[in-house]
């Protein structure tokens, strides 16, 4: 994607689209007013007629206006005036340019970030912009047979700026704007394929290829004998049942020497059934999602490798299928972790944490600045905080305040959540270490509490992100979330956010 930025009136960029907004109670925007004027009124007449609105979400495509050099002009609601923040402004270029997904359109020029925004500076209106305009535009057919339907030639974003003053930081914003969405792309790919073409094997090539051609990047892939030479017997119980063999993914990132790296764990299930505590039929097939931790760590790294950020980053993936069958574990088999304590296997359901506590002992030869493991890991985060908002768990108050400050300003939001010793003590097993389930209250509290046993003395995070990873129902599939968290995150730690 190419970018430039502008300070010239809306009506006068000679682009295939430019967007604009207007307010409810018929307050123009700053480019609808240029466009109103330009055109004599066009915009006014019509809000007058009702065939344009300021309604939150309303959008009017409007070609070849009189006095615009644009060819189209996308006029959308922005809801009442004064009350624009920034998830009003991703609603609203999301909005716009689905409203010309099907046309020919090759550039965009956005004038929305000529608005007051609540708490967003130029940077962040650029990179809102490209991210949603890549979120928009995304599209998954690679499963379907016949001809499908062209992709819009998109080739440039330009960014309205209000002075010269703000070009470089809006530009700085796209670029970033552009890797987030290549990121969350990907990550959205892998989510969205199903369980039998995106196996460990294949999560395990995505990543090879990802680092072939990039000096920076290295990947290297343990089989399941040598995972079962490092002790790994935590995660070699979850995949017994399966035919698939285990992988683990390490990927390492050198874009600043020899400073000590941020290490990503995600968890790659590419299918849960449950194993032998076998989930119920209806909806199971969302279980193919429960690899979006996986995708989201690896989407990361494809992000910041193409902003070439200055820093050290390793991913490690634990890609692993739950399945039951002759072999695979029993619930109350109890399996040795790498880290030497021993599990009781309650449920055979609990499955991410078996493999994430393998995947965080192993990452400790890293030294890791700081650990974050992002997983879809229970069905009690959903039930405590639904679908907007992933849990941030930590050892480290610091480190949570950190990730939640970055959710917030990245707009992939997450919310604070509690560990302790008293939820803890609900992993007790009378013949084990520990047990693996934590009892019915607090489910995703214990399962932190559970990965917590495994990262004394590393500065460690984990995402619960099984509520916000895909959507269910009509609009069913993945979202890319949280790379714009994590990426922000990475950026800050870089020091290239201005
Ligand atoms: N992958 C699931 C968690 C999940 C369930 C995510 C539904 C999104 C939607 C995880 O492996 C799991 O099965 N967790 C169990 C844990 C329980 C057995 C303690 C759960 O949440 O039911
Ligand atoms: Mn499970
Ligand atoms: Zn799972």
């Amino acid at each position: 994607m190419k970018y430039f930025t502008t300070t010239s009136k809306a009506s006068r960029r000679a682009v295939d689209c430019v967007i604009v907004g207007v307010y409810k109670r018929g307050k123009l925007g700053v480019g609808a007013a240029d466009i109103d004027a330009a055109s004599k009124g066009h915009i006014r007449n019509l809000i007058k007629s009702g065939d344009v609105s300021g309604a939150a979400g309303r959008v009017a495509v409007l070609a070849a206006l009189p006095g615009v050099k644009a060819a189209r002009v996308v006029v959308v609601g922005l809801g009442k005036s004064g009350g624009l923040d920034a998830i009003a402004f991703r609603k609203a270029v999301a909005a716009a340019t689905r409203a010309i997904a099907d046309t020919k359109t090759r550039q965009i020029l956005n004038c929305l970030s000529l608005e007051p925004v609540s708490n967003c500076d130029p940077y962040y209106l650029a990179r809102h912009t490209v991210e949603c305009i890549g979120d928009a535009l995304y599209r998954f057919d690679q499963m379907k047979s016949g001809r499908k339907k062209p992709a819009m030639p998109l080739h440039t974003i330009g960014l309205a700026i209000a002075k010269r003053g703000d070009a470089a930081k809006a530009t700085r914003g796209a670029e970033h704007g552009d890797g987030i969405s290549a990121g969350v792309s990907l990550a959205k790919d892998l989510g969205n394929l199903p369980a039998n073409v995106c196996t460990p094997s294949y999560l395990a090539r995505v990543a090879k290829k990802l680092a072939s051609g990039n000096g920076k990047l290295s990947t290297r892939i343990l089989n399941e004998s040598e995972m079962k030479k490092l002790g790994m017997g935590s995660l070699l119980s979850v995949t017994a049942g399966a035919v698939e063999p285990a992988k683990l993914i390490v990927m390492q990132y050198k874009g600043a020497g020899s400073d000590k790296p941020v290490v990503l764990v995600g968890k790659g299930v590419t299918f849960d059934t449950g194993g032998i505590s076998l989930k119920p039929g209806a909806g199971m097939d969302e279980m193919k999602y429960d690899m979006c931790g996986a995708a989201s760590v690896i989407g990361t790294m494809a992000a910041i490798t193409k902003m070439k950020l200055p820093i050290n980053v390793n991913v490690v993936v634990p890609a692993v299928v739950n399945m039951p069958a002759g072999n695979a574990t029993n619930p109350g088999d109890i399996v040795k972790s790498m880290s030497g304590q021993t599990i009781e296997v309650l449920n055979t359901d609990a499955e991410g944490r078996l493999i994430l506590c393998d995947a965080l002992t192993y990452s400790r030869r890293f030294k890791p600045a700081a650990i974050i493991d992002v997983a879809t890991l229970t069905g009690a985060c959903v039930v405590a905080l639904g679908n907007h908002r992933c849990a941030i768990y930590s050892n480290d108050d610091g480190l949570q305040d950190e990730i939640f400050a970055s959710s917030k300003s990245s707009e992939d939001i997450g919310w604070p959540m509690p560990m302790g010793d008293q939820y803890a003590l609900q992993l007790k097993s009378n013949f084990a270490d520990m047990a693996n389930i934590g009892g019915p209250g607090g489910g995703s509290v214990t399962a932190a509490c559970f990965l917590g046993k495994f990262t004394d003395g590393m500065n460690w995070a984990h995402l619960d992100i099984a509520g916000v990873a895909w959507r269910s129902g009509a609009q069913k599939g993945a979202t890319g979330r949280p790379v714009p968290l994590l990426s922000e995150f990475l950026l800050s730690r870089a020091g290239v956010l201005p």
